[in-house]
Order: C-alpha cells, then structure tokens, then sequence
C-alpha cells in the first residue's frame, strides 16, 4: 500500500470520525432536546446504536492508518522535544490516546449503568474538542 494511500484513509476516516462527533453534538443533541421523551428514547436509542456500528470502523481504519504513518517518524518520536514536529506530532498521538481513554470510560459507565443522558452529551462535547485539537496539531505540525 502506499503511503498517498495510506494518509488519504487516514485522512478520509478522520472527517468521517469528526463529522460523526459534530452531527451528535450539534445537530441531533439539540434537537432531541425538542422531542417528548417517549419520541427521543427510540429514536436516540436506534441513531446511537447505528453509530457506534459505524464509528468502529471509521476507528479501526483512523487510528490503523495512523500507526502505519507514524511507523516513518518513529525515531522523530523518540526524541518528542528534539523539534516542533516531534512535539506536535507526539502531542497529536496523546490527543489521539486520550480519545480512546474516553470510549473505554464510556464502555465501562454504560455497563456499570451510572451515565446520565447529560454525561453522555458531556462526553461527546470533550470527545469533539479533543478531535479537533488532534486535527490543529495534524495541521500545525508540517508549518510550524
Ligand atoms: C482521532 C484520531 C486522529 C485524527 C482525527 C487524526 C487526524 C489527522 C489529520 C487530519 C492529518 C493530516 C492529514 C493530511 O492533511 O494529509 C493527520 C496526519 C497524521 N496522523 Fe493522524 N489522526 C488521528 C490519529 C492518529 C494516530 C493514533 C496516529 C499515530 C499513532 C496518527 C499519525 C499521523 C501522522 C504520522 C500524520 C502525518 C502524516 C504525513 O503527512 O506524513 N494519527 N492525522
């Protein structure tokens, strides 16, 4: 595969995982708010389901195609403070963990049945703003 390959699923899955977290946090969270309860239990239930379908993937080929790219600077990343691509990328790569950190959180809320519909609209905000930072980072790190 090569590496042109590579980055545009990379890049290709990092929209899709970003545009899922928008649409989430801005579009269908605020306008769930404007349903009855009976209608938005469903509905939400249904979306919910159907999106953790797909951001699997999206997350198997982002973070996949990550580790591929990443394989190329891998001495850089030994030495994170040795210059500003280094530390953005390494920063990047943090961003990207802590993400995970927050689908395990998730995973282990749900299960121990302790998050509320507002938490889940909290984890949501935190998981959008780290996306976007990763992406700052991505975009900072070739530039700066
Ligand atoms: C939420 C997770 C992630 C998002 C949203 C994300 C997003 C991006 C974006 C937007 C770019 C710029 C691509 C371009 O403009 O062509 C990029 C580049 C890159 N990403 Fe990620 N990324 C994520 C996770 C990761 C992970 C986990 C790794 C490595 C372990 C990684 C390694 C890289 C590398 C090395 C590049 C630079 C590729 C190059 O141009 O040589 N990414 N990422």
């Amino acid at each position: 595969m090569t590496y042109l390959l590579i980055k545009t699923l990379h890049l290709l899955a990092a929209m899709a995982f970003i545009g899922t977290l928008f649409f989430q946090v801005l579009i269908l969270a605020p306008a769930g708010r404007r349903l009855d309860a009976s209608v938005r239990a469903p509905v939400s239930q249904a979306l919910g389901q159907q999106a953790r379908r797909v951001i699997h993937v999206v997350a198997i080929v982002l973070y996949g195609a990550g580790l591929m790219l990443a394989w190329q600077y891998r001495s850089l990343l030994a030495n994170p403070l040795s210059s500003h691509f280094a530390t953005l990328l390494s920063l990047k790569i943090l961003l990207a963990l802590l993400i995970i950190g927050h689908y395990a959180a998730l995973i282990f809320l749900r299960r121990s049945q302790r998050i509320t519909e507002r938490g889940m609209y909290l984890l949501n905000v935190s998981l959008l703003v780290h996306a976007v930072l990763v992406v700052i980072c991505a975009k900072s790190m070739f530039v700066l």
